[in-house]
């Protein structure tokens, strides 16, 4: 049984993302979607409201499945027994950091490797931040999001945007 982890912030899941763990789950027999601390980050949804996004988005792909951890990663792999990573590449931009970090896992777990999905075309652009950005100030994000979960994010983005 092959595991792998697809970790990140999530915050809010993207069309982006779901394209990795869609891509993620044809590849691993099971996926356990990560929903992680990244303290280089502020989070503007809770943990239980980015895994409750997710598990909506990923309601039809049968081996996945959505938690939360707030320690190392490399701790989380191994105590579900994965043997990889998989993060989704953008651009040269998202290169360094991303190296920065597979190597630090692999350091701290020398079974663990990272595998990296080149990002669909039409995603490239696309992050959480972006989301955010576009939402709070009105403009259409249908497309970045998944259908079933723009609702629940778009009234989030608003809720937040009343509170700055
Ligand atoms: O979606 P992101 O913010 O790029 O994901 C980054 C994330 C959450 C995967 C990373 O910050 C992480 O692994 N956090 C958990 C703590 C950890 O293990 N840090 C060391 C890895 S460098």
């Amino acid at each position: 049984m092959t595991i792998a982890i697809c970790p990140g912030s999530f915050d809010p899941v993207t069309v982006g993302h779901v394209d990795i763990i869609k891509r993620a789950s044809k590849l691993f027999d099971r996926v356990i979607v990560a929903v992680l601390v990244n303290l280089e980050k502020q989070p503007w949804f809770t943990i239980e409201e980015r895994k409750h996004l997710l598990s909506k988005a990923t309601a039809d792909i049968p081996n996945v499945e959505i938690e939360g951890f707030s320690g190392l990663l490399a701790d989380f792999a191994r105590e579900k027994k994965a043997s990889a990573i998989v993060k989704g590449l953008r651009a040269v931009s998202d290169f360094e950091y991303e190296f920065q970090m597979a190597l630090t896992n692999r350091k701290l777990d020398e079974n663990l490797e990272t595998v990296f999905l080149t990002t669909s075309a039409q995603n490239l652009y696309l992050s959480s931040s972006i989301v955010k950005q576009v939402g709070i100030f009105g403009g259409d994000i249908h497309s970045f999001v998944p259908e079933c979960i723009h609702d629940e994010i778009l009234l989030r983005i608003k809720q937040r945007s009343q509170l700055k």
